[in-house]
C-alpha cells in the first residue's frame, strides 16, 4: 500500500464513516444541527459563548462531518448540505444504537481503561505496533541504522517495544524502553522475552516520559514514536525535550516521529479522521507540523532531517541532542 492508498481505499470510506457516525451524536448533542439548520456556523461565532467552552470538540465533530460530505467548509465558517440535513433528520437511529449501547459495543473489543492514560494501553500498543509495522517499521530502521548507534537506543513511549527490538538486532545494539501505560509495559513482556530468546539486551520499564529520574550515560540514541503530541502546552513540551539532555547525557541524537493534525481534508481516509477526531474529543489540539519545529528549536535542538512517512501526516525529525562545541553537559 502507498501513501495515496490511505485515501483511496475503498476502505477509507467505512474508516470515515465510523468517526463520521460519532461526530454526528455529539454535533447533535452539542446543538450544531440545529444552529446549522437555522444557517451558516461562523468561525468568529465559535470563538465565542455558548460554543467557546466546546471549541475543539466542536471543530472536531465538524471536521469529522466535513469528510463525509454532511457539512461543508464556506469562506468564514461551516455549512449543512443536503446529506447533513438528512443525516441530522436521522440522528435518533445513531443515538440509539452507538449511544444507548455503547458500553455493549465497548465491552466487545476494549475492557478496563489503564488509570494513567485514561485509554486502553493494550490496545493503543499492540494496534500502534501493528500499524507501524506494516507501515513505518522499515523506514524507521533504514533511518536510525544511517545514524550508526555507538550504544543503546532508548525508546520513550515503547508500547509493545517490537520496534524497538527491530532496530536493536538491526544495529546490534542492547535497548531500553519506556511507557506511561502498565498495560503497554504487560504487552511488552513477550518482546522482552523474545529478545532474551535471541540473544538481545532489551529491558522495558514503566515510566512517564515528562518525569524521568534515572541518567543513561550508555545511551547514543532516544527515539520518541507518536506520543510527543500528548505533551503539551509547547513550553511544556520545549521542557521536557531539554531534561533529555540530563537524563541521556552522552547521546548524539533525539529522533522524534509524530503525526500532526490534517489540513482541511473533505476526503475519506484511513487512519487520519481518527487521529483528528479523537484527540479533539480529548480536549487537545495536537501541533502542526511548523509548531512542532519551533518547539524544537525553543527546546534547544538543532533539526537535521525531515523524513515524511507513509502514514498520513507524519514525520521523523532527527534532532542533534550534543551543541556543536561538544557532548552536553
Ligand atoms: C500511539 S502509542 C505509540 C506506541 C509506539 N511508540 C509506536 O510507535 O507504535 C503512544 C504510546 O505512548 C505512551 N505514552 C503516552 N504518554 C506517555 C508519557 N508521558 N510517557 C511515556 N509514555 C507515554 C502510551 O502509553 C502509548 O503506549
Amino acid at each position: 500500500m502507498t501513501r495515496t492508498d490511505f485515501a483511496q481505499s475503498a476502505v477509507a470510506s467505512i474508516f470515515t464513516g465510523a468517526i463520521a457516525s460519532h461526530a454526528a451524536v455529539l454535533a447533535d448533542d452539542l446543538g450544531l444541527f440545529d444552529a446549522l439548520a437555522k444557517g451558516k456556523l461562523r468561525n468568529r461565532d465559535l470563538d465565542r459563548s455558548p460554543w467557546l467552552r466546546n471549541r475543539i470538540r466542536i471543530s472536531g465533530a465538524l471536521e469529522a462531518l466535513c469528510r463525509v460530505g454532511a457539512v461543508q467548509r464556506c469562506t468564514d465558517g461551516y455549512e449543512l448540505t443536503d446529506v447533513g440535513t438528512e443525516l441530522a433528520g436521522q440522528v435518533p437511529v445513531f443515538r440509539l444504537w452507538l449511544g444507548g449501547y455503547a458500553s455493549v459495543l465497548a465491552g466487545q473489543i476494549s475492557i478496563g481503561a489503564d488509570p494513567a492514560t485514561g485509554v486502553h494501553g493494550g490496545i493503543v500498543a499492540e494496534s500502534s505496533g501493528a500499524i507501524g509495522a506494516r507501515y513505518l517499521d522499515e523506514t524507521i530502521v533504514n533511518l536510525l541504522e544511517s545514524l550508526r548507534p555507538e550504544g543503546r537506543i532508548c525508546d520513550i513511549g515503547c508500547g509493545t517495544g517490537a520496534r524497538l527490538l527491530r532496530v536493536c538486532r538491526r544495529v546490534n545494539q542492547p535497548g531500553i524502553g519506556y511507557d506511561l501505560s502498565a498495560k503497554a509495559v504487560e504487552a511488552a513482556r513477550e518482546t522482552v522475552d523474545e529478545a532474551r530468546r535471541i540473544g538481545v539486551d532489551i529491558d522495558v520499564r514503566q515510566g512517564d516520559a515528562t518525569a524521568l529520574t534515572q541518567d543513561h550515560p550508555d545511551v547514543d540514541i532516544v527515539t520518541q514514536a507518536f506520543m510527543t503530541h500528548h505533551i503539551a502546552p509547547d513550553e511544556y513540551c520545549a521542557a521536557v525535550l531539554r531534561s533529555y539532555r540530563s537524563r541521556f547525557p552522552r547521546a548524539r541524537y533525539l529522533v522524534i516521529f509524530d503525526t500532526v493534525p490534517s489540513q482541511d481534508s473533505e476526503e475519506p481516509e484511513i487512519f487520519a479522521p481518527g487521529f483528528d477526531y479523537i484527540h479533539a474529543l480529548q480536549n487537545m489540539e495536537p501541533r502542526s507540523r511548523g509548531a512542532a519545529r519551533r518547539m524544537f528549536t525553543e527546546a534547544g535542538y538543532i533539526c537535521r532531517e525531515e523524513v515524511e512517512l507513509a502514514v498520513p501526516n507524519s514525520y521523523a525529525w532527527v534532532l542533534e541532542m550534543r551543541d556543536r562545541e561538544g557532548p552536553a553537559s
